[in-house]
């Protein structure tokens, strides 16, 4: 039995992991260290009631990181503040949690001698031209846009010194966007899908011709563990599944799902600073680690997650109004 610190497990992509160890890799124990921000629900852990343990605290608090992480084996480090927009009204809870945050897990590993799996983003790289060929990968230079990514950045960089200069166990994974059930509706799917369930429009940022790089999580889940099981100390991994799309297609294929018209959208002011296209080349994790993705058939991920959204609507319902009045000040 190998126990995993599980940090922002009460989150999205964090809280499919659990899910998806418990389901088909009994021989985890698992602790979730989760400071329910706005984006954390503790009842996100119901599914897995009993076989999970939890623990409300924040990943800048030294002393208690430092208790959980001696009685673990492997660290899985998802916390984060992970949304663009609201690192542009409010910068300091990224730098707090996203630098602070991964500096005080960093110490703990090293002071334990704990493996540690730090996750991250594409967007630590900046964006591509749309429509040209080129696709990150682990060689290109760091070129954040957004206090958002730019934190990651420097939580990723603060990983490879310590690896480097204190011989961390360490490895690091950039994943491109995620979709799926429990992702918090201020993020472009599902803020949309809520929205059509809603009786509103969609809203598109701009133009709508960004292109985003898509994966379903529990694709992104099931890379983490190969990488956990496989992946060489210190090195760094892209997570993508070539799923490009424009925002503008997104939108659209979520209302023909919906039996909606597919123009039945408005354009809404941009983003500051909109990053422009992300696209993942994921060729060394699939050559040297040997994984590959599940959900290739983006149409029937979405039409999953909707019908996830149109099943949990006690979920998301009561933040619904919150959400969009906030959008709604910023012309979004
Ligand atoms: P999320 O915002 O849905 O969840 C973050 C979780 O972290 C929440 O449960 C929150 O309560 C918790 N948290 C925040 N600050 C904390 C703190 N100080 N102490 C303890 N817990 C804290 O985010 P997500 O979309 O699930 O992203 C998870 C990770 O994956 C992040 O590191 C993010 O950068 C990365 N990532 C996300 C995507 C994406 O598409 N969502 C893509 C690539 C990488
Ligand atoms: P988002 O889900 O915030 O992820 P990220 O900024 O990490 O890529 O946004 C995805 C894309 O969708 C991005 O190009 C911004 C755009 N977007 C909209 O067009 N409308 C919206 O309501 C939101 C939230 C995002």
């Amino acid at each position: 039995m190998k126990k995993l610190l599980v940090t922002g497990g009460a989150g999205f992509i964090g809280v499919n992991f659990v899910h998806y160890t418990v389901k088909n890799k009994p021989e985890y124990e698992i602790t979730v260290l989760d400071n329910l921000t706005y984006a954390g629900e503790e009842h996100n852990l119901d599914p897995v009631k009993g076989k999970v343990k939890f623990v409300k605290g924040d990943i800048t608090d030294a002393e208690l990181v430092n208790s959980l992480v001696a009685d673990c084996d492997v660290v899985v480090h998802f916390a984060a503040e992970s949304h663009n927009d609201n690192s542009l009204s409010n910068p300091w809870p990224f730098v707090h949690t996203n630098l602070i945050g991964t500096y005080t897990i960093l110490e703990a590993v090293r002071k334990y001698s704990k493996r540690l799996h730090h996750i991250s983003t594409d967007e630590v790289y900046g964006d591509l031209e749309i429509g040209s060929p080129e696709r990150f990968t682990e060689d290109t230079p760091y070129n954040p846009s957004s206090p958002y990514s730019s934190t990651k950045a420097g939580s990723d960089l603060l990983v490879r010194a310590w690896v480097r200069s204190f011989g961390v166990e360490a490895t690091i994974s950039n994943c491109s966007n995620n979709y799926g059930p429990y992702q918090h509706i201020e993020k472009f799917i599902p803020r949309q899908i809520t929205n059509v369930l809603s009786g509103n429009k969609p809203k598109l940022y701009g133009s709508g011709e960004q292109v985003r790089d898509w994966i379903h999580v529990d694709d992104h889940n099931s890379a983490v563990h190969v990488i956990i099981e496989k992946g060489k100390i210190g090195e760094t991994y892209l997570i993508g599944a070539s799923g490009e799309k424009n925002n503008k297609d997104v939108v659209e294929t979520i209302l023909e799902t919906m039996d909606k018209p597919k123009d039945d959208y408005e354009h809404v002011a941009d983003r500051p600073g909109h990053d422009a296209r992300y696209g993942i080349d994921s060729s060394k994790l699939q050559t040297e680690l040997g994984w590959k993705p599940k959900y290739t058939d983006f149409k029937a991920g979405l039409a999953d997650t909707i019908a996830w959204y149109q099943e949990n609507e006690w979920w998301w319902k009561p933040c619904k109004d919150k959400v969009e009045n906030r959008y709604k000040k910023q012309g979004q």
